[in-house]
This record gives C-alpha cells, sequence and structure tokens, in this order.
C-alpha cells in the first residue's frame, strides 16, 4: 500500500518570518497518521521552518539542489548541505524551472541520482504544455521526460522516488486537469515504471498529481488508483492546505 504524500510546494514565496507564520497556521491543523505531508521551502526557509516542524510529523523539503557535491558553482546549493539539516524532499525538474532556468531531461536525471545518493525524496516533476495535450501527445511526452529522468538509475534507487504529474495548462491557473485526465496520465507513468523496473518497484512508487489542486477537487483527484497525493502550490500557501491534507 503506497502511502498518501501531499507536498506544498511554496514556490518563491514566504521570507522567513512570513514562513513561521504559515507553519504557525498550519502544523496543528495538518493531520499526519495516514498521510506523509512536506513543505517544500526557500532555501533561506528550510533552517527556521525545520526548527518550527520540530516535534511535527511534518517534514521539510526544498525546490532545487545542484548535482556536484561541492565547488565553483555560485549560486548554488549541494545535496550535503541539503541533508546536514535534515532535508527530506527535494523537487526537481519543475515545469518552471524548465521553462525559466534552462533545466532539461539531463539535468533533471543528475539530480535525481544525487538526490538519492544523499537520502533525499526527489519528488521529480513531469508534465505537459497545452500545445502537446491539444496536439493528442501527452502520454508520449510524459513517458519520455519519465524515461530520460531514470537514465541509468537502477530499481532500488527508483524506489526511493516520487513523481508528480504536472500539466503546465492546470499550474496556477484554477483550471485543474479533471481527475479522469489526471488518472490517465499518472496510469501512464506507472506503465512506465513497470516496463523499465518491473511491477513490484513500480507499485511501490507515488506518483503524485499537481496543477490547482485545492481542498475543492483534492477528494475526487486522490481517489483514483494511480494518484498517490498531490503537489500543491497555491493552496499550499493558505489553510486550504489542511483541509488537502485531509480530505478522504
Ligand atoms: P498550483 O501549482 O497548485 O498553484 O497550480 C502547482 C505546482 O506548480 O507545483
Amino acid at each position: 500500500m503506497r502511502k498518501r504524500l501531499v507536498a506544498g510546494n511554496w514556490k518563491m514565496n514566504k521570507t522567513p518570518k512570513e514562513a513561521l507564520e504559515l507553519v504557525a497556521l498550519l502544523k496543528d491543523k495538518v493531520n499526519t497518521a495516514d498521510t506523509d505531508v512536506v513543505f517544500c521551502v526557500p532555501f533561506v526557509d528550510l533552517i527556521p521552518v525545520s526548527e518550527a516542524l520540530e516535534g511535527t510529523n511534518i517534514a521539510f523539503g526544498a525546490q532545487n539542489l545542484y548535482f556536484e557535491d561541492k565547488g565553483a558553482f555560485t549560486g548554488e546549493v549541494s545535496a550535503p548541505m541539503l541533508s546536514e539539516i535534515g532535508c527530506k524532499y527535494v523537487v526537481i525538474g519543475h515545469s518552471e524551472r524548465r521553462a525559466y532556468f534552462g533545466e532539461t531531461d539531463e539535468s533533471v536525471n543528475k539530480k535525481l541520482i544525487q538526490a538519492v545518493k544523499y537520502g533525499i525524496v526527489p519528488i521529480v516533476c513531469v508534465g505537459e504544455e497545452l500545445k502537446t495535450r491539444e496536439e493528442n501527445v501527452t502520454i508520449e511526452h510524459v513517458r519520455s521526460q519519465v524515461k530520460r529522468a531514470l537514465v541509468g538509475v537502477s530499481a532500488e534507487d527508483a524506489a526511493k522516488t516520487v513523481f508528480a504529474y504536472e500539466p503546465i495548462w492546470a499550474i496556477g491557473t484554477g483550471l485543474s486537469a479533471t481527475s479522469e485526465q489526471a488518472q490517465e496520465v499518472c496510469g501512464a507513468i506507472r506503465t512506465v515504471l513497470t516496463e523499465i523496473y518491473g511491477k513490484a518497484t513500480a507499485d511501490s512508487i507515488r506518483i503524485l498529481y499537481g496543477g490547482s489542486v485545492s481542498g475543492k477537487n483534492s477528494e475526487e483527484l486522490f481517489a483514483m488508483p494511480d494518484i498517490d497525493g498531490g503537489l500543491v502550490g497555491g493552496s499550499s500557501l493558505k489553510e486550504d492546505f489542511a483541509t488537502i491534507v485531509n480530505c478522504k
């Protein structure tokens, strides 16, 4: 049985002071009994948020890392740095990073491998633009992103990853994919994982849906057989996040 995971992707929101206010708002409202909950926060918020989450079952995560251990990579943050402060998750290959910061399937692959090496669970984002959906090649596109992310990754390491299907047209638009659309692609991701690693490994990997998840649609989305939770942007910055986490 896969345990549900709900990850808040705060993106570039919340100063450290504001982050503490948001943690204070949410931490006693989210029920972590049946759901793994993680706040993926800006780098400067990681340490204050980690301190504020002490004594709770809520994990914290980053939104990026660099694939080298250390060195002359000005502006980057390494996996050893994140691991030392107890960071449990990292978002990799978010469509905003692919679109604005030159993230490619190749760098996503290297970052996935680096995260797993340091015991950090990568939440690997894939998803299509509206144009791709309109051309009816969504499944091919997403299959290719998943395969490229996993080049050279063993079944044992693949089992330590999480995938997030995020259709780009649904991100921040208020226009979520329908639960059927989301299930179709999440199911296709499970199929590629099965082809590469076999059923047992594929069945153990959590696949999230992201893109305008809210307290209104989470229950229906999460009820789908291949959707194991959500990657939540806008709604992770308010009380609605607790409704999403606590939904049936
Ligand atoms: P959204 O963002 O929930 O605001 O659509 C999701 C994401 O980008 O991870």
